[in-house]
């Protein structure tokens, strides 16, 4: 039986982690920490004004981002192109125009590309917003064939031409009904075409295209994984602002855990995207890396050195000497829309953590004008809070579920006033 190998790998995770027995669960033992400003310049002024926010303190925070977590990633190639390979008028039982695009990333034939699959709601009379999500499957899969080596698997079938065998397969996950019924559009691109994700995937992925000559490696301040999936979501962007059916100045960038992480990377350097939607991304990305509790910036290093650059190395088990948290990532958004959200069963993410990542970012909004999260309590289970920085924690395990969706629609109908 062919199933995603994500689905297969993600308990494993959990089950590896419950074994650490250094792991802090219990709010009680966590240790006391303090963070650092996020409206104070390097040199010690305030920023408490949009105008110095914008113009200064915004671009130190991005590139202490850049150099010292996620890598610096290219400007977008000059030649990227796209195929429209398929526009199906009356998929999904007649609710909505399927289209499959693909993105080339480069001239070169055996060149890393992507395929978008984009539903847009069916007999939309003008151009629909769009949620753009990076995806663990999507119409590619990767077959769990025992006794291949998952890296191997996963060259074999990303290689192939999209099978399309996935299509479908986490409907609770992709809540395509709701999203075209608020008349949104949804397109997916599947991350393991830019990059696969095992140590060693790097060079089947874009990464590479990039490389100057005789480079084989990437520099330690030159994107990791987590940038490079972001990046590929910056390029689904290109797209969706030259496909006359969007409404390219309303497009929401949604991910799931990495992805989450990955999300939100691309929407702090891309203002294009209008809202950011990071579920349950935990370490490394919404939750406050100073604050003990769950996965820690050494299980990142360790278990997965290949999603960061090589300069985060230096902060496992030294998360007191950041020159940065979660909550001046989260700030780099501001004054767009962003959503964080977390679940009671996922302690390893560290919800509390992820909401004061939220808190701690949302003056900034308010040197906007525009109302953040506008408390410092951590609500209780599905008591969503927050105005243009909202947070919810919901009741159940890792996962992306339909109350997430019915939480992010409001979100975006109250961002976009439709
Ligand atoms: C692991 C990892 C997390 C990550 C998650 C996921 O649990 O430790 O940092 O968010 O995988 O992507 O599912």
């Amino acid at each position: 039986m062919r199933r995603p190998t994500f689905l297969l790998l993600a308990p494993l995770c959990v089950a590896a982690v419950a074994q650490q027995t250094d792991v802090i669960n219990d709010e009680a033992k966590v240790p006391r920490y303090t963070l650092p400003a996020v409206l104070t310049l390097r040199s010690g002024q305030p920023a408490h004004d949009a105008k110095t926010w914008t113009g200064r303190r915004r671009p130190e925070i991005l590139s202490i981002y850049e150099s010292e977590v996620y890598g610096k990633s290219p400007a977008k190639p000059a030649k990227l192109n796209y195929e429209v390979r398929s526009v199906e008028k009356s998929a999904l039982g007649g609710k909505a125009v399927r289209k499959i695009v693909t993105v080339f990333f480069s001239e070169r034939p055996d060149a890393p590309k992507m395929d978008m699959l984009l539903y847009l709601p069916a007999g939309a009379k003008k151009p629909v917003p769009v949620i753009l999500g990076l995806s663990f499957a999507g119409i590619h899969t990767v077959a769990n064939d025992p006794g291949v080596p998952l890296a191997e698997q996963w060259v074999r079938d990303v290689k192939q031409p999209a099978p399309e065998k996935t299509r479908g397969a986490s409907t609770t996950q992709w809540q395509v009904d709701k999203i075209l019924a608020a008349g949104y559009g949804l397109a997916t691109i599947y991350y393991g075409q830019i990059e696969p994700d095992f140590v060693g995937g790097m060079k089947h992925g874009i990464r590479p295209l990039f490389f100057k000559p005789g480079q084989t490696e990437p520099a330690p301040d030159e994107w990791g994984a987590i940038a490079a999936w972001g990046w590929g979501a910056m390029r689904a962007m290109d797209y969706l602002e030259k496909d006359k059916d969007v409404d390219a100045r309303h497009v929401a960038l949604f991910g799931h855990s990495r992805l989450g992480k990955a999300a939100i990377w691309a929407g702090a350097q891309d203002t294009r995207f209008s809202i950011v939607i990071s579920n349950e991304s935990g370490e490394g990305g919404a939750a406050i890396s100073r604050r003990d509790y769950g996965e820690r910036t050494k299980d990142l290093n360790t278990r997965f050195p290949h999603w960061f650059d090589g300069n985060f190395k230096r902060y496992s088990g030294r998360e007191d000497e950041m020159p940065f948290d979660s909550h001046m990532l989260l700030s780099l958004i501001a004054p767009r829309g962003l959503y964080v959200a977390s679940a009671e069963g996922d302690q390893w993410s560290d919800p509390k953590g992820e909401f004061l990542g939220a808190a701690n970012a949302s003056p900034v909004w308010e040197l906007f004008g525009r109302k953040g999260i506008g408390t410092m309590e951590m609500p209780g289970l599905h008591q969503p809070v927050g105005d243009n920085v909202r947070y919810h924690i919901r009741a159940g395990k890792h996962d992306v579920t339909e109350y997430d969706w019915e939480q992010y629609l409001k979100f975006a109908a109250a961002q976009w006033g439709r």
